[in-house]
């Protein structure tokens, strides 16, 4: 029986799939699966290594990026430290998701900008700015995040700025809030889409969704601030036009970055109705309902008693795809 260690840690919120529910519903789907799965929560770096070497698995799975002090953001570590998928390279051990080099372009989400803009695949336009940077000269609105989180932490309607007085006031904001610079980006006013890449080579999917809200929970921007993220209000919805656009879209992305598995492309459409990508998942979120790649998947594979039935379908297909990969299933 193909044995899954399965990694967390205080942030496997901030960074990862979700917390340690989350990690426990995943346990329970691949050992319903026909595998088995152990949990390691891990504190430290030490830990982490002390569990590779205490458990016995085929493949590694882990829900954070790297080990870090901070269990609400995620940030690039402190730039010495390596991350667990260096590590797991070093020392051989297969691992669902990309590589490390790609996991830091993922949560570097200017460097993502960067990637796919030289390839020529649609990104806004970009600037990462710190508080002592001269401001660009941009068109406004703005959009300004804090350059390397994930679940809308640091963004409400103020994200949004209209003068070159707002943008460095929101700068400001987030350098002292994060400790990181701000990726100031066009605003993109229009739908939002999220396409969730699924396997590899041949047997690879690219399932994409539109992310709706109920309006009335809008405030004066149709975005999706931090307290509209993980409590449900956010529901995926069947896309009908643009469809192809938003597949050829990831596609494009998910090669050039090198994403393997399970990744997931949130896109906007611009003033236009062109669909630009915004970030890159390198760990999507994995809550049961809640999240939006079993959102996605229920909606493309219906089973027809219990709910549960397609999220362990979903979580065999992840581990599957990884294990074809390696040469192990
Ligand atoms: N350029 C943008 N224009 C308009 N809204 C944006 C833009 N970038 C992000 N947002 C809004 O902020 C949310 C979070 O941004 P995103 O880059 O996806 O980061 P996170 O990693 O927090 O999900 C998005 O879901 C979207 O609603
Ligand atoms: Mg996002």
């Amino acid at each position: 029986m193909k044995k899954i260690l399965l990694i967390t840690g205080p942030a496997g919120d901030a960074q990862g799939w979700g917390d340690l529910n989350t990690t426990q519903s995943i346990k329970k789907a691949i050992d319903d699966s026909g595998k088995t799965a152990t949990i390691a929560f891990v504190n430290s770096m030490d830990e982490f290594y002390s569990s590779l070497e205490k458990n016995s698995f085929d493949i590694a799975w882990s829900a954070l990026y790297h080990i870090s002090g901070k269990s609400e953001t995620i940030g690039m570590g402190d730039g010495a430290e390596k991350w667990l998928a260096d590590i797991f390279d070093d020392k051989g051990i297969p691992y669902i998701g990309p590589n490390a080099e790609t996991m830091k372009n993922l949560i570097h989400k200017t460097s993502t900008h960067k990637i796919l803009k030289r390839k020529g695949i649609f990104v806004p336009y970009h600037y990462q700015l710190g508080t002592s940077d001269a401001l660009p000269d941009i068109v406004y609105p703005a959009f300004v995040k804090p350059s390397y989180e994930s679940r809308s932490v640091g963004i409400d309607d103020d994200s949004v700025v209209h003068s070159p007085e707002e943008l460095k006031k929101r700068i400001d904001y987030i350098e002292k809030k994060f400790e990181q610079p701000a990726l100031v980006e066009e605003y993109l006013p229009g739908d939002e889409y999220t396409v969730l890449m699924l396997g590899n080579g041949r047997h690879q999917a690219f399932l994409p969704g539109k992310v709706v809200v109920d309006p009335s929970r809008f405030g004066k921007y149709p975005i999706l601030r931090s307290d509209l993220r993980g409590v449900g209000v956010t529901k995926i919805k069947p896309v009908s036009k643009k469809r192809e656009e938003l597949i050829e879209l990831c596609s494009q992305a998910m090669e050039v970055l090198n994403c393997l598995d399970h990744v997931r492309a949130d896109m906007r459409l611009d003033a236009n109705g062109k669909p630009k990508i915004i970030e890159v998942n390198g760990i999507p979120g994995l809550k049961p309902i809640k999240s939006w790649s079993p959102q996605i998947f229920s909606m493309n594979y219906p089973s027809s008693d219990d709910p549960m039935e397609e999220y362990r379908k979903l979580i065999d297909q992840i581990v599957t795809s990884a294990l074809v990969r390696y040469k192990i299933g």
